[in-house]
């Protein structure tokens, strides 16, 4: 993606570079934020690449590469009319600043989780409380008091997971030396943390980075939003939900990489089969084999499975009434800006915190209780579907997801909080090339 757009002397020079780590939920957020600065006339360029599964090699493989081409690229852009001036590069890519810094280029990490959760990460970090925990709660500055199962999972697991533990944990290891650190988030949403946060480093939270023209609902076909590693089969679901009354489907993803164990599959589909909604699910191409057999025909009047859909025109769409959702911080975001309260039914990572929040912080959405070997049982996810979508508890959510959704577009309106930090930041920069 290569863009630029004239708005004045100096701004349509500034040269920004924007590297997300290749996954879906890093991608997506990365390529909005790079799409907001070019409307604000900067030159963007948003370098990316195929991921692939095997984790382990693939890291060292990819920061040995993308360290090289970056040398070379910056390189390049410095002998042409449009030197580059920042790398906003994925946090979980800190090594990315020792480059830049080389270079004499300024370096800004983003974040594409949650503040509240990478401030529990900055927490461990500073070793400010023992993981795993002595106790069942903790208690952190500007947070409510959290659960065992309320942390990223990984605190509770460090061990199983040795790579992206230490990726996660390295994410600060250049936190002093950064001009700006993009969230995306809104501060309204995540007030108290936001502060605390931005009193350590200079946060500029700028989020949700969602096209305005879904939160303004004037969603226009022909508009390409997305760098998708998937292929969504758009017009299937959009036909069939406007085919669906009002407030009438559940809509079912676990995102780009969560993998369902066999069992759990099973009743979850047992669990929508039973359920009182029509829904609309997505489950990856991969993860078709461990469907129960012939549910796809079985269900054919009440459910439609997809193996990818343009999730933010099917959230924004008037027929789904609810988020069947694993808490990716992105799904999270999308749903409270769209308005559309959710079932949480996080996996790990983030996405248990994130549900915690889901739930008794923000008030849109249930959380799906674990029954025994960690499975969620049939009943319970019929249950939990049909209090959102029928209970005086789902009103209350539907009431506050409407007020975030309110909140976010404020936020990235011009004048609101979002908007504002990237008019900042944009102006700093320019003022230095003046
Ligand atoms: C992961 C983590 O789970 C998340 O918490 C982290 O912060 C970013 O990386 P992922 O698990 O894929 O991402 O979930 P999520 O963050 O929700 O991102 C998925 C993205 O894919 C969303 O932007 C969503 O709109 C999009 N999507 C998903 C589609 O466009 N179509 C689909 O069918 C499913």
């Amino acid at each position: 993606v290569d863009t630029k757009m004239e708005r004045g002397r100096g701004v349509g020079e500034t040269h920004v570079l924007v590297i997300p780590y290749p996954v879906q939920g890093h991608i997506n957020p990365m390529l909005q934020f790079s799409k907001r600065l070019a409307s604000k006339g900067l030159k963007v360029t948003l370098i990316t690449t195929t991921p692939t599964n095997n984790l382990d090699d693939y890291l060292e493989r990819f920061k040995l590469i993308v360290s090289s081409s970056l040398v070379e690229l910056i390189g390049r852009y410095n002998g042409s009319e449009y030197p580059v001036r920042v790398l906003v590069y994925d946090s979980v890519m800190s090594w990315a600043q020792d480059i830049v810094e080389r270079l004499s280029v300024d370096g800004a990490p983003f974040f594409t989780q949650s503040c509240a959760v990478s401030t529990i990460y900055y927490h461990v970090n500073q070793g400010a409380f023992k993981i795993p925990l002595e106790g069942p709660t903790v208690s952190i500055p500007s947070m409510p008091i959290l659960g065992v199962n309320d942390l990223p999972s990984f605190i509770n697991d460090t061990s199983s997971y040795p790579t992206l533990w230490s990726l996660v944990k390295t994410q600060f290891s250049n936190f002093e030396k950064v001009n700006w650190v993009f969230f995306n988030t809104f501060c309204e949403l995540e007030d108290e943390v936001v502060k605390w946060l931005a009193s350590k480093r200079p946060i500029k939270t700028i989020g949700p980075t969602i096209p305005s023209m879904y939160l303004d609902r004037r969603i226009d076909d022909d508009e390409d939003y997305g760098l998708s590693l998937f292929k969504p089969n758009a017009d299937a679901c959009i036909t069939w939900l406007d085919t669906k009354d009002t407030v009438s489907v559940v809509y079912v993803s676990f995102g780009s990489l969560a993998s369902l164990g066999e069992e759990q599959m099973e009743e979850l589909a047992w669990g929508l089969k039973r359920s009182n909604s029509q829904f609309l699910w997505v489950v990856r191409e991969l993860e078709k084999k461990k469907l129960p057999s012939n549910f796809v025909e079985e269900t054919s009047e009440k459910g439609l499975v997809v193996s990818w859909c343009p999730q933010l025109e099917v959230l924004a769409h008037k027929a789904v009434g609810c988020f069947m959702t694993h808490c990716g911080w992105n799904s999270t975001l999308e749903a409270l800006s769209l308005g559309v309260p959710m079932v949480a039914m996080p996996q790990w990572t983030d996405q248990t915190t994130n549900a915690k929040f889901i739930e008794d912080v923000w008030g849109v959405g249930v959380r799906v209780k674990v029954g025994e070997n960690g499975i969620v049982k049939r009943e319970e996810i019929k249950e939990c579907i049909r209090e959102v979508m029928e209970g005086e508890r789902g009103n209350v959510m539907q009431r506050n997801a409407q007020r975030w959704k309110e909140l976010a577009k404020e936020a990235v309106n011009e004048g609101g909080s979002s908007d504002n930090n990237i008019e900042e930041f944009v102006a700093r920069l320019v003022c230095r090339l003046e």
